[in-house]
């Protein structure tokens, strides 16, 4: 409704992970290289963990189109509550391997035999699994398992776990040392600085469309900063809101007072950007304090977009 008032072709603060509007900052860029070196030199394992909200899934989604644009085959797991027995199946449906039988031992010949044809035929295979943070110790040893399947020099399957800051605690854990010992390569997201911000929020208006004067004024960002801690998925959050809450009082450039209003709606002023290490001396040293991240993740729970009603095309 507010789209035709300010000029926008498209809603530019949706929620999915719609890798058209990934925003590369050096660290997501970094991220995606890495993701990509580890697939075509074959790592076997690597690794994608990042705070809820910082684009994680949205990294994935791009570096799926471009598995896609070079005919890799890919699968794609994000119900990340599956039970071991759960995960080969899975694994065959999404690589549409046909397989009647429920044995895991024939399954994994089924999944071998179509992984060394896929190898002849110069074909790489990827699994991805998101929200891997919330797999089971079992799931997580039969993943492993999977690294085994392997020709004498390479790994017949690149697998990348993608997941929030307790899957690195996970995988300190000493049962899966194993596990750990096989990732080749780390690759991170974080949240955005403040300069950041103001090109994510800028970048994303421009490719919904917008044009001419600024819809938001740069205080105004610096507010969208200030209550989003740099995470994303809050900066989209707070954008919408003050998009829909300013169009009423058809408000352009839109002034901090609709963002701070916004925030209150959502609590997101609980977290006390103000407080006397907040505010605009918000650095990394605040977001890796205990009590930030205690605070943030129950603020943030309340905004977890579920993966499951993704409508994106696959293969
Ligand atoms: N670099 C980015 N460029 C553009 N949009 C982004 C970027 N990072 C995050 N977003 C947006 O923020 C929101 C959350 O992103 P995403 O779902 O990818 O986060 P996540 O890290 O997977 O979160 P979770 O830990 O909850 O799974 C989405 O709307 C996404 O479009
Ligand atoms: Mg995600």
């Amino acid at each position: 409704m507010y789209k035709n008032f300010y000029g926008l072709k498209e809603n530019p603060f949706n929620v999915n992970p719609d890798p058209r509007f990934l925003f590369l900052t050096q660290e997501i860029e970094e991220a995606l290289t890495g993701l990509m070196y580890g697939i075509q030199t074959r790592k076997g394992f690597v690794t994608l963990i990042g705070e809820v909200g910082t684009g994680k899934t949205t990294l994935i989604n791009r570096l799926l189109d471009w598995l896609h644009q070079r005919k890799a085959r890919t699968a794609f797991l994000f119900n990340s509550r599956m039970n071991s027995n759960q995960l080969l199946d899975f694994i065959l449906a999404e690589f549409d391997i046909p397989c009647d039988s429920k044995s895991k031992s024939q399954q994994l010949m089924k999944l071998n035999h179509w992984l060394m044809e896929r190898y002849r035929l110069g074909e790489t295979v990827v699994l991805v699994i998101d929200e891997a943070q919330n797999l089971t110790y079992p799931v997580l040893e039969e993943i492993r398992l999977l690294t085994n399947l392997e020709t004498s020099t390479e790994k017949l399957v690149q697998i990348v776990l993608s997941g929030q800051p307790e899957l690195e605690e996970k995988l300190k854990l000493p049962q899966l040392r194993q596990l750990r010992q096989r990732i080749m390569l780390r690759c991170k997201t974080a949240p955005l600085s403040k300069e950041q911000t103001h090109q994510y929020v800028a970048e994303r208006l421009k490719i919904a469309g917008a044009s001419g004067a600024p819809i938001f004024s740069s205080q105004t960002v610096d507010t969208i900063h200030l209550y989003s801690l740099g995470i994303p998925r809050v900066i989209n959050l707070l954008c919408e809101h003050s998009l829909v809450n300013a169009f009423v009082e058809h408000q352009r450039p839109i002034q901090p007072k609709v963002v701070e209003e916004v925030a209150r709606e959502f609590q997101l002023d609980e977290l006390d950007p103000s407080a006397p290490n907040g505010g605009s001396k918000i650095d990394s040293d605040v977001y890796n304090s205990e009590a930030f991240l205690q605070n943030l993740g129950e603020a943030l729970s309340r905004f977890r977009f579920s993966p499951s009603t993704t409508t994106r095309e696959r293969k």
